[in-house]
């Protein structure tokens, strides 16, 4: 599953990104939301082998990868570029466990949507945190900027439209940030 291999790279990246910051409540952030990614991948592990899957080797190397080269900038462009680029990363991975919780409903696994309308609500946060910090930086007014998802509860009162509504309607395309 892509979104478990997704973790650990953001895992990786956030270990650099920490590295690279200065004591303070930047840093202590980003240690937080390392802990929250490493918590995401043990419930997807869990999942994922409840379900007879293993993960993906080739997407492991890949996104451990990845995190490593995101890592590797933190150390050498300085902190504003990598706190812009996890706040992105992080609005899209809301949706897509959005995308997961109708999956689950879809499945027939009912009892898994609320894992992941909480991990959603997770990602939610992250985005506000890393977000808030990097329009702190003089340079966020260069930014274009990206589409938000709106409020938390957005989450869980779209996820009781799909269920009420009989055409199951599809996230709409603005929330599908890539
Ligand atoms: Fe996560
Ligand atoms: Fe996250």
């Amino acid at each position: 599953m892509l979104a478990y291999s997704g973790e650990l790279g953001a895992a990786w990246a956030y270990i650099g990104h920490r590295k690279s910051l200065p004591p303070g409540p930047e840093r202590q952030a980003i240690w937080q939301i390392l802990k929250d990614e490493v918590r995401h991948r043990k419930v997807l592990l869990a999942l994922m082998r409840r379900y007879g899957e293993e993960p993906d080797a080739r997407a492991e190397a890949k996104l451990r990868g990845v995190g490593r080269f995101i890592a590797f900038i933190c150390h050498v462009g300085g902190w504003f570029v990598p706190m812009l680029g996890a706040a992105r990363l992080e609005a899209s991975n809301i949706v897509e466990y959005e995308i997961l919780a109708r999956l689950a409903w879809w499945a027939g696994e009912p009892d898994d949507v609320p894992t992941h309308l909480h991990l959603g609500e997770v990602e939610w946060d992250h985005e506000s945190v890393l977000r808030g910090f990097a329009s702190r930086h003089p340079l966020w007014a260069l930014v274009p900027g990206w589409p938000t998802v709106g409020p938390r509860s957005g989450l869980r009162t779209r996820y009781a439209h799909f269920l009420t509504n009989p055409e199951r309607p599809r996230l709409r395309k603005s929330l599908l940030l890539r």
